[in-house]
């Protein structure tokens, strides 16, 4: 088990004691990742030990194999109004945004230029930050204090060498949404590709690639209650991209190695069962999260109030670290982040709470608490009921005293 890092009371007077081992967890990290559901699971087991075939292989285990994964091809490329064959299997988020950025910039070798912005995923970044080192030039573009683009700045930025501008739907740190539809505008009447990272966002919010003007998405399944080790990129047909991994034609040549069939299967079957209710739940106990620790003196909402992930809250405490809030709402069996899990082993300020504009003393107060389709108010009532003793305790004891 992870060992949290949290300021050492015992010698201070005050511990917060886990109350029982025999109480549930509360898991409110699934931003993080989710629990997969037990339909999936049970989906995914058939293809394990029965349609165990490789669906390249053309006798009738392969077909069986093989018509599993069309099937689960036509009902992803449905849910974002696409065509089957503009979908590509791929191993997850990670390699979806690296496919996507660098395939693209390897396909576009006249037009060394790219835009994203300071508040992506690490991935998105790295790749970025790998192309710089090979000569591509990147543009970075500023967000507002809620992490919205400024389309204007996107305007200016776009130049006759831009290939790609690759921009996160609903961010993963605090929760913003884009609208991609007015970005998508203006790539396509400026003939730019247009991506976008939607693994936060995918069955939460509306994703239609042809009303937003979207070349290139990102989807993942372990944030929707899937497998983790599967995602998809979608790539508007007619668009030439580098594959990555060279193999035996698979994924029509864009992505090369035998088909997670299982996962995939699994990935379609959560976009299946995935609904609306669900969503209108959680903007609810959202809704009561952030009202109840609007009441927590010195704790401040980072990101938008009204264009915001149905299952995202962060918020900084003034005078406080965030892991030390993390490390004792774990005592309670409450189990929260302080920003992405990429990064939340790191000692360095979140890079997407410093883009909005927090100083590196206020960014590492930051909490964030994210929701899924389980959460129960029980469970939301218990941790509006310890947070703000936590924070209490954590004041008392800071040298800072949170004032
Ligand atoms: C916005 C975003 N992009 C990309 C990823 C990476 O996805 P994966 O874990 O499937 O590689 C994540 C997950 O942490 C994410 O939240």
């Amino acid at each position: 088990m992870k060992k949290l890092i949290y300021m050492d009371t015992e010698n201070r007077g005050f511990s917060v004691s886990r109350k029982s081992e025999k109480i549930k967890e509360i898991y409110l990290d699934n931003a993080a990742t989710t629990k997969v559901d037990e339909r999936v699971l049970k989906e995914m087991e058939k293809y394990h030990s029965e349609y165990y075939g490789n669906a390249s292989s053309i006798h009738d285990k392969g077909e069986e194999a093989k018509s599993g994964l069309e099937k689960a091809r036509k009902i992803i490329a449905n849910s974002i109004n696409a065509s089957p064959e503009e979908i590509v299997f791929t191993s997850g988020g990670t390699e979806s945004n690296n496919l996507a950025i660098k395939g693209i910039a390897f396909s576009n070798q006249n037009k060394k230029h790219i835009i994203t912005t300071k508040i992506e995923h690490d991935c998105v970044l790295n790749a970025c930050k790998w192309l710089e080192k090979q000569g591509w030039k990147i543009t970075y573009l500023e967000v507002n204090s809620e992490g919205f683009v400024d389309v204007e700045q996107l305007k200016r930025e776009i130049n006759e060498n831009t290939a790609l501008v690759s921009i996160i739907h609903g961010n993963n740190e605090i929760g913003t949404v884009q609208d991609l539809e007015s970005i998508g505008k203006i790539c396509r009447e400026k003939n730019i590709l247009f991506h976008t990272d939607a693994c936060q966002s995918y069955t939460k919010e509306n994703l239609d690639v042809k009303k937003q003007n979207l070349d290139l998405v990102t989807l993942n399944a372990h944030k929707i209650h899937g497998p983790k080790g599967v995602g998809a990129l979608y790539i508007r047909n007619g668009i030439k991209i580098t594959p990555l991994a060279h193999g035996g034609g698979q994924e029509k040549g864009k992505r090369g190695g035998t088909e997670n069939v299982p996962g995939v299967v699994g990935f379609a079957k959560a976009v299946e069962i995935a609904s609306e209710k669900e969503v209108g739940k959680m903007k609810k106990l959202r809704d009561k999260i952030i009202n109840g620790i609007e009441k927590i003196r010195g704790a401040k909402l980072n990101g938008s109030r009204e264009k915001r992930l149905c299952n995202n809250i962060n918020f900084v405490f003034k005078g406080i670290e965030g892991e030390a809030i993390v490390g004792y709402l774990n005592e309670h069996r409450i189990c929260c982040s302080t920003g992405s899990a990429c990064s939340s082993k790191s000692l360095e300020p979140s890079h997407v709470l410093l883009a909005i504009g927090l100083k590196p003393e206020e960014a590492h107060g930051s909490l964030r608490i994210s929701l899924s389709k389980y959460t129960t108010k029980k469970e939301v009532e218990k941790l509006l009921k310890v947070l703000p003793m936590i924070i209490k305790k954590l004041r008392s004891i800071s040298p800072f005293g949170g004032n």
